[in-house]
């Protein structure tokens, strides 16, 4: 009833890090993300082109997404508000950009700063000329499981910014639990709403594991035939505008349980906990991951 293989989405460069207070330097950002390019991953979300104001630690994302070693058959994707990200992006050639917003309207307002209604036509503009450069396109919307400000987010507004975001032109769309609420019964039957509506394939899942539920909603999302997994090497991350964010479903976590299940992710464990071990000595405290407490730190 599982399926037999799953796509890993890596996240960290951009959700582990944005939320990171220690500064990371520029050189040990690429590094990492070189290491990630060789663990088999095929796609890993290295930045994002929002404003240093509100995102400081990821400044130097055009040094970043310039610097990287590209490895085939890996797409490097970038964040991105509106069109003045775009064109960062565009210029630092990312294979996949990613647009964002909230199905709650007051974490919507908190991260980009403009109302849901607002926002339709900045992402519409971003979506199409970023596929007329030839550039394939994500979304994401926030707070599907519950919002830190509004609590409980319906359904139907979840539908609601889903389908205008499908009708602007995404690929693929991340269904994003911001603030790691969501718990299996409701993962089930939130997807079982949205998979009326949209294919399994154009969908992700995008866990945070605030309250420990993260793993368990994977499950949940893989009984429901869901194939790709968005995750955080470590467990790093989380959202500064959604208080109460902590990180990411750790990658290494996802790797050793799918793997145990007979799912193949396509993961080389031993680079991944390399990987992991380099940004933990980087950020200078143990990294959330359960996996990595099973490690000997050389
Ligand atoms: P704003 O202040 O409303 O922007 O911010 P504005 O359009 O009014 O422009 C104000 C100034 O910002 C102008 O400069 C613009 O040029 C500049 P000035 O003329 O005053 O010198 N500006 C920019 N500079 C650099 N890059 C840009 C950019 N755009 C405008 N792209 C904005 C609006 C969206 C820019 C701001 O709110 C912002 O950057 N927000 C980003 C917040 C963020 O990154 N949040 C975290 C990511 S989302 C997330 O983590 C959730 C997710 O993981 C899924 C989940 O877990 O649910 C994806
Ligand atoms: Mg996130």
């Amino acid at each position: 009833k599982w399926p037999q293989r799953v796509t890993i989405k890596e996240v960290g460069p951009r959700d582990g890090l944005q939320n990171e207070e220690t500064t990371i330097a520029t050189e040990d950002k690429i590094t990492w993300i070189n290491q990630l390019s060789k663990t088999g991953l095929t796609y890993i979300e290295i930045t994002s082109f929002v404003h240093p104001k509100w995102i400081p630690q990821l400044a130097d994302a055009l040094e970043v997404a310039t610097r990287i070693e590209r490895v085939p058959g890996v797409t490097y994707a970038a964040l991105v508000p509106n069109m003045k990200g775009l064109e960062k992006a565009l210029t630092a050639q990312v294979n996949e950009v990613s647009v964002f917003m909230s199905a709650s309207e007051t974490h919507n307002r908190k991260n980009i700063n403009k109302s849901i209604e607002d926002t339709f036509p900045v992402l519409k503009e971003v979506v199409k000329v970023a596929k007329q450069e030839g550039k394939t396109v994500r979304g994401y919307v926030s707070t599907v499981f519950g919002c830190p400000y509004e609590g409980v987010i319906s359904v139907d507004q979840v539908i609601n910014v889903s389908e205008k975001l499908f009708e602007m032109g995404i690929d693929e769309l991340s269904l994003g639990d911001t603030i790691g609420v969501a718990t299996p019964r409701q993962v089930q039957e939130i997807l079982e709403q949205l998979l009326k509506r949209f294919p399994k394939e154009k969908l992700a899942m995008h866990f945070h594991d605030t309250r420990g539920t993260a793993l368990a909603n994977v499950l949940a999302s893989l009984e429901m035939g869901m194939t790709t997994f968005d995750s955080s090497l470590g467990g790093l991350g989380g959202c500064p505008y959604a208080p109460g964010a902590s990180g990411n479903v750790a990658t290494d976590d996802l790797v050793y349980m799918l793997q145990g299940m007979g799912i193949s992710t396509g993961l080389h464990v031993e680079r991944l906990t390399e990987a992991a071990l380099f940004i933990q000595s980087k950020i200078g405290r143990p990294l959330p991951s359960h996996y990595l407490q099973t490690v000997d730190v050389p």
